[in-house]
This record gives structure tokens, C-alpha cells and sequence, in this order.
């Protein structure tokens, strides 16, 4: 073998190399496992993609050739690489241990891997499993969707990993965390307002932390009146409607009085709209505001609409009495407390003097 090159080596000098070697390690010679005799490969190894994987064999000085095979090809004999990947280096070559190292592993390089030895002139293998694992990682995911309700969603995560990933998605709903789905696709039907949210979908094997990332999904609905009640005020006092309404899109608002649409600015109300909310404020009501007012809510999916009275109560009376009483009692007890202390210190003067 010195005589040929190192990582070029001619055809001819391959074939009497190869020749050479094919008694040292012949085909179909069963490895048994339990045999005790050399040589002895270590267990399967187990390594990550990108780290490096060690080839170990524990030899003796009886053993006179060793090589390291990928399947059946030679990736190192002795000293001599036969291999061309540079991830391939020799570690160790002594009498007791030959060992090699692949750098950089990849999940191609999974698979069987033989130490070949000749002692006394019988050869001899041991195989070891070269075993790569691969984090999971999620690849492509749906994006964010926005739909009307009653329609169907289908969500997609699809991810690598070796072993393959477990992908389950979760919907992460404010009352529960409940598992939707222990599959790549999460298929919703007939889908709900209360189905809308933060979906996650998570990529889990045992090698590493799981890949986790989250869809949103946003279900339309026309607006719903939640809250209309009727209000009592009294005249020339300010009075206010409020009217509050649930819808995706948010819902805008109108007000009529019978038919005529009441704006801000006319007539001494303003109107007021803050999210789901919206206020009808009269600054001075008078007798001709009472009556039935209607608020509307409107959005792309549709509208509703919900009636609520202003009507008149007589003017509360003024609070002065309960304050005075109160007032009272606090400068009472602030008086017997003074009462006390006094005495406290009188006590006192007398039993030291
Ligand atoms: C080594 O891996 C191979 C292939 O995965 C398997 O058949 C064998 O049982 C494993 N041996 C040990 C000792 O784990
Ligand atoms: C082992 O053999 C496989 C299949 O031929 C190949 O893809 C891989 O690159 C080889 N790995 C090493 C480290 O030689
Ligand atoms: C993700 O999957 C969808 C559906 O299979 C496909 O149309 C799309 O091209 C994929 N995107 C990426 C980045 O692989
Ligand atoms: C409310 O309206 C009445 C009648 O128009 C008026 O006399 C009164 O001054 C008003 N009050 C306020 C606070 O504007
Ligand atoms: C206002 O509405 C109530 C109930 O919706 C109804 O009973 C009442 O007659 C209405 N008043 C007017 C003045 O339309
Ligand atoms: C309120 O709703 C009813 C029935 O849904 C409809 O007939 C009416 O026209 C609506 N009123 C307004 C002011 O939109």
C-alpha cells in the first residue's frame, strides 16, 4: 500500500489493494454477536447531525491488519485512507485500539460500519450502526387566516427530524389548552367565533427541545348587541345611552330616534365609540329627548339593531343630611378620645409627682 498514493490512488494499485484485502474481509461472513473474541466494535453509536461520530475497535497484538468499511467500501486500512471524504480522519492505530473518526456527520452516513481484522491469519468483523439524529424543525407551517364563521379551516405543520417528529397542534384558547389535533393537519369544520385564536403547532422527537410555532386564526361574525339598557334621568341633567356590541370585524355604530339618524353636535348629544362600545350623550336633557332611541351595529357580515328608552325619573334629592351625621360622629369620638388622653396624662402626672 505505500506504494501507492495517498488519496490518489492509480486503478491498477486499487484492484491489487482491493485484492489484497478481499481475503482479509470476506463477504457474508456472519457477525456474531456475543462472541467474545476480537475484534470488539463498541455498540451502536448515536450522534447528532453536524457532530462528529468516533468508530471504535478494540484489537490485540496477536492482530496483524485492521480496516475500517462503510458497507463494503474501505474507508481506512492501517494508516491508509482509502476513503476521499475529508470528514474521515484516522483517530487511533495501536496495538490495543484502532479507532476512526467522521467529522460533520449527515443522515447519509447512517447505516452499518465494520472493524475487519486479521489475526493468525483469520479474518475477522465486527459491525456497529451508525445511528444520526436530526432535531425537529418545523419546515412550512400556515400562515395566519382569517375566515367567516360556518366556514373550513385546514391548518398544515409539516416538519423533519430524526426520528420523525411527533406534530400535534393545541388551541390556545383563554378557558383550556385542549390538544385539536395529534396530526400534521388541523381540519376545522363548520368553524366558531370561540374557535378563533392562537393555534400552536409543535414538532416533538427526542433528540431536542420541540419546534414550536403558532397560527392565528380570526373568525368573522356579525355583530351581536350584548348590552342595551334603558336609562332614567331626570331633566337638565346629562344623560347617557350606551350600547355595546361583539363582532370581527368591529362592529360601527349608528343611532336613530323613529327615523332620523342622530349625529354629534346636533341636537346636544355626542356620540362616542370606543371598541365595542359606543355612548349617546345628551348634555342638558329635556322632556322632548325621552323615548325610544334605536342603536345599530353594523359590520361586512351584517347588522342588528336594539332599542333602549331614556325616560324620565324626578330629581334625586340633594345628599347634605347623611355627610352632616357622619361628620358628627367623627368629631364626637374625636372629642372623647381627646377626653381620654387627657386623662391618660393627668394619671400619669399625678403617680410621678
Ligand atoms: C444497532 O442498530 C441496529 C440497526 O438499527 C439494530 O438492529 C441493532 O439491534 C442495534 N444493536 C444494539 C446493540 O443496539
Ligand atoms: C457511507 O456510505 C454511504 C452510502 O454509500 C454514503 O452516502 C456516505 O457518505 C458514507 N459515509 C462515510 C463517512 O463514508
Ligand atoms: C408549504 O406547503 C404548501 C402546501 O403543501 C406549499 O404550497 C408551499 O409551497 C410550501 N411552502 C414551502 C416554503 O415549502
Ligand atoms: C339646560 O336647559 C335648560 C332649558 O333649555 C336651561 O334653562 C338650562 O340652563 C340648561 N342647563 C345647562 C347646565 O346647560
Ligand atoms: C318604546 O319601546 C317600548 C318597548 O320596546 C314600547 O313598549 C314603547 O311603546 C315604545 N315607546 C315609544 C314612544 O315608541
Ligand atoms: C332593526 O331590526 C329589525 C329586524 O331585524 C329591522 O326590521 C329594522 O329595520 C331594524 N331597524 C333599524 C333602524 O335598522
Amino acid at each position: 500500500m505505500g506504494v501507492c498514493g495517498y488519496l490518489f490512488l492509480p486503478w491498477k494499485c486499487l484492484v491489487v489493494v482491493s485484492l489484497r484485502l478481499l481475503f482479509l474481509v470476506p463477504t457474508g461472513v456472519p457477525v456474531r454477536s456475543g462472541d467474545a473474541t476480537f475484534p470488539k466494535a463498541m455498540d451502536n453509536v448515536t450522534v447528532r447531525q453536524g457532530e462528529s461520530a468516533t468508530l471504535r475497535c478494540t484489537i490485540d497484538d496477536r492482530v496483524t491488519r485492521v480496516a475500517w468499511l462503510n458497507r463494503s467500501t474501505i474507508l481506512y486500512a492501517g494508516n491508509d485512507k482509502w476513503s476521499i471524504d475529508p470528514r474521515v480522519i484516522i483517530l487511533v492505530n495501536t496495538p490495543t485500539q484502532y479507532s476512526i473518526m467522521i467529522q460533520n456527520v449527515d443522515v447519509y452516513d447512517e447505516g452499518p460500519y465494520t472493524c475487519s481484522v486479521q489475526t493468525d491469519n483469520h479474518p475477522k468483523t465486527s459491525r456497529v450502526h451508525l445511528i444520526v439524529q436530526v432535531p425537529p424543525q418545523i419546515m412550512n407551517i400556515s400562515s395566519d387566516i382569517t375566515v367567516n364563521e360556518g366556514s373550513s379551516v385546514t391548518l398544515l405543520c409539516l416538519a423533519i427530524g430524526r426520528p420523525e417528529p411527533t406534530v400535534t397542534w393545541r388551541h390556545l384558547s383563554v378557558k383550556g389548552q385542549g390538544f385539536v389535533s395529534e396530526d400534521e393537519y388541523l381540519e376545522i369544520s363548520d368553524i366558531k367565533r370561540d374557535q378563533s385564536g392562537e393555534y400552536e403547532c409543535s414538532a416533538l422527537n427526542d433528540v431536542a427541545a420541540p419546534d414550536v410555532r403558532k397560527v392565528k386564526i380570526t373568525v368573522n361574525y356579525p355583530p351581536y348587541i350584548s348590552k342595551a339598557k334603558n336609562t332614567g334621568v331626570s331633566v337638565g341633567q346629562k344623560g347617557i345611552l350606551s350600547c355595546e356590541a361583539s363582532a370581527v370585524p368591529m362592529a360601527e355604530f349608528q343611532w336613530f330616534k323613529e327615523d332620523t339618524r342622530l349625529a354629534t353636535g346636533l341636537d346636544g348629544v355626542r356620540i362616542e365609540n370606543k371598541g365595542r362600545m359606543s355612548t349617546l350623550t345628551f348634555f342638558n336633557v329635556s322632556e322632548k329627548d325621552y323615548g325610544n332611541y334605536t342603536c345599530v351595529a353594523t359590520n361586512k357580515l351584517g347588522n342588528t339593531n336594539a332599542s333602549i328608552t331614556l325616560y324620565e325619573i324626578s330629581p334625586s334629592p340633594a345628599v347634605a343630611g347623611p355627610g352632616a351625621v357622619i361628620d358628627g360622629v367623627n368629631s364626637a369620638s374625636r372629642a372623647l378620645a381627646c377626653l381620654w388622653l387627657s386623662g391618660t396624662l393627668l394619671a400619669h402626672f399625678f403617680i410621678k409627682f
